[in-house]
């Protein structure tokens, strides 16, 4: 179907309210149509709930995915001198922990504390029974249930590429609020090199207008809305709690989202 015959399709549909149970069954289309066997030891989520954060059903992907992008976050931290293992961290929209299921056992094992937080109860309760950590459920905007200053890192794997700028900005004063001064957040979002590889067409056009550009303007917190920016743009949000250590430029040979790593302002260096 063309785009704007799409685009126009799609907006009554958001405006209906009708877009809501149609998205909730392709998620579970999704869900249903693979299960294979996954490698590590834990419990793997029903597909359903692999669909609802993944898009797909396939647990293989899923584990092996979950593995690569752990790897990355704690490889990154440790490059800018943070070592996860004993730290006490925040994965902020752990779905139902492709990353935590990997990172937790260490961080735990070694001393550290480790808490995910959803708005989306399902996923939350699956953690809850199944992984290594807490699980609590938070509200679409801030706050979390954790007090001020309680962790030296958090991290987030695609939650703010479904925010809209007012619950994206609001999150990012709620990580400096959790944050010990000198904490470290790592946070992936879509920036325009990821959108010239991967976005709708739509988007690439908007970004060259526009810092910022939600996708399908419904359903804020779901899989459904994406939000696209620029990295300058997510420079401007952050530097008003953060000072910004890197940021690392989508990928265009595979669909890796950039990341930012910041630091939470302070005279501190970060452990
Ligand atoms: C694309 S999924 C990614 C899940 C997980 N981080 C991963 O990499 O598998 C986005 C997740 O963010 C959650 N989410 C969206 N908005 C949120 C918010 N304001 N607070 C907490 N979680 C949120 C969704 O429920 C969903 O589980």
């Amino acid at each position: 179907m063309r785009d704007p015959i799409r685009r126009f399709l799609h907006r009554g549909l958001e405006v209906s309210g009708l877009i809501g149970p149609l998205h909730r069954r392709q998620e579970r289309r999704h869900a249903e149509l693979s299960s294979e066997p996954h490698e590590d030891g834990l419990p793997m989520p029903p597909a359903a709930l692999i669909g609802a954060v993944a898009g797909t059903g396939s647990q293989r992907w899923y584990s092996q995915r979950g593995k690569h992008d752990a790897a990355w976050f704690t490889s990154m931290a440790t490059s800018h001198g943070v070592t996860l293992a004993g730290a006490r961290v925040w994965d902020l929209g752990c779905g139902c922990g492709r990353i935590a299921r990997w990172i937790a056992p260490d961080i735990l094992t070694s001393g550290g504390d480790f808490i995910g937080t959803d708005i989306n109860k399902e996923l939350v309760r699956w953690c809850e029974a199944n992984l290594p950590g807490r699980y609590i459920r938070n509200s679409l905007q801030p706050p979390a249930k954790i007090p001020d200053g309680d962790r030296d890192v958090a991290y987030a794997y695609s939650v703010f590429t479904h925010l809209r700028e007012p619950a994206l900005r609001a999150w990012l004063a709620e990580i400096a609020r959790v944050l010990r001064p000198g904490g470290l957040a790592l946070l992936t979002f879509h920036d325009e090199a990821y959108a010239a590889a991967w976005g709708p067409e739509a988007v690439r056009l908007s970004l060259q207008s526009q810092p910022l550009v939600i996708f399908n303007d419904a359903l804020e917190g779901s899989n459904y809305l994406s939000t696209w920016m620029h990295r300058s743009a997510f420079v401007t949000f952050a530097e008003e709690q953060f000072t910004i250590r890197e940021i690392v430029p989508g990928r265009r040979d595979e669909p890796v989202q950039a990341m930012a790593v910041l630091e939470k302002r302070s005279g501190r260096a970060p452990r």
